[in-house]
């Protein structure tokens, strides 16, 4: 007697390999146009299937997670983040709900970095000025930019990512770095890295000189840089964003930019995205990225295998590796 094959509905293109994979292994239903799912296809995903596989750009709100008759038992998710689903409706429904945690830390940290770098030496601007033919030879005042060896590195959360770019601040740029984290890692996370804890955010605001967002999205960071934070960052100083949009007020940033409160921003992640404020678009002091910290194929890759880790060990019967609830 053959069983069947549990069903899988994934919501959006993953890599090939990795949907080759979901094809022999589940009865999997894949997204080949690369749409964004409408309300009324995520509720019939969750009718229909054992399993729905999101990303994070899906919203899983409890609307979706609450519907009747309703066949699928996990949400495996693609991804680290989860503030787009709606644990507290997920719980009380009974399901199940998995990310990717670990494999996309390394990816995400080396694009902090490159945002870091591209800010303060004004690549993005420098290339805008090469193509669109200004630029006139090399000249001793031309495009001077902020130097970063050595310069003080603020961190907002100390979880594996942030740790990751300490890292790399420090060794590779003898960046002083220092970290602001209400739930501090144990010890022994921290004892390979070179970082002070600041008591305050205010005080790793006040006395950084790039700023760089690593806490995960949720009700509680939601604005956590707001006006009122913003007003304690040195003029000279610029702000990362790798880790979610709102985090940031993103009216309060552009406010603080066009009144030069700060130096400039680099931004990976939008409060509204993908929609960009038109006032950032026009700014030379900002960069903009399309949300793109974990996108290598590596990485990629490593998220959709560590899914199907946690939908194989779900089916079967055992905990998966990375459940959430
Ligand atoms: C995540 O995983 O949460 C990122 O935002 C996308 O890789």
């Amino acid at each position: 007697m053959t069983m069947n094959k549990p069903k899988v509905f994934v919501t959006r293109r993953w890599p090939a390999r990795v949907e080759q994979q979901l094809s022999d292994l589940f009865d999997a239903t894949l997204n080949t146009d690369d749409y964004p799912l409408s309300l009324s296809e995520l509720i019939d995903a969750m009718q229909n299937s054992d399993a729905v596989l999101p990303t994070v750009s899906d919203r899983i709100t409890a609307e979706v997670l609450t519907v009747q008759p309703r066949q699928t038992q996990i949400i495996a998710s693609f991804g680290v983040g989860f503030n787009h689903i709606d644990l507290d409706a997920a719980k009380s429904e009974g399901l199940t709900v998995t990310n990717t945690p670990d494999v996309l830390t390394d990816c995400t940290a080396d694009l902090a970095i490159t945002l870091m770098l591209s800010l303060a030496r004004r690549a993005g601007e420098g290339e805008r000025h090469v193509r669109n033919g200004s630029w006139s030879g090399w000249r001793p005042t031309h495009m001077m930019a902020t130097r970063v060896t050595g310069k003080k590195l603020g961190l907002v959360g100390m979880g594996r990512i942030a740790r990751a770019v300490a890292k790399r601040a420090h060794q590779g740029f003898e960046m002083e770095v220092s970290f602001y984290d209400p739930f501090l890692p144990p010890q022994e996370m921290l004892s390979n890295i070179e970082a002070n804890s600041c008591k305050s955010l205010e005080q790793l605001l006040s006395s950084s000189d790039f700023i760089s967002i690593h806490c995960p999205g949720s009700k509680e960071t939601h604005h956590l840089i707001d006006a009122n934070a913003i007003s304690h960052i040195q003029p000279h100083a610029f702000l990362i964003n790798t880790a979610r949009g709102d985090v940031i007020d993103e009216q309060a940033l552009v406010t603080a930019l066009n009144n030069n409160q700060i130096a400039g921003a680099a931004l990976d992640v939008y409060e509204f995205e993908p929609v960009i404020d038109d006032e950032l678009l026009a700014m030379d002091n900002v960069v903009l990225l399309p949300h793109l910290g974990s996108a290598t194929l590596e990485t990629r890759e490593a998220m959709g295998m560590r899914v199907i880790e946690n939908l194989k060990a779900f089916f079967a019967g055992e905990q998966p590796p990375d459940k959430l609830i």
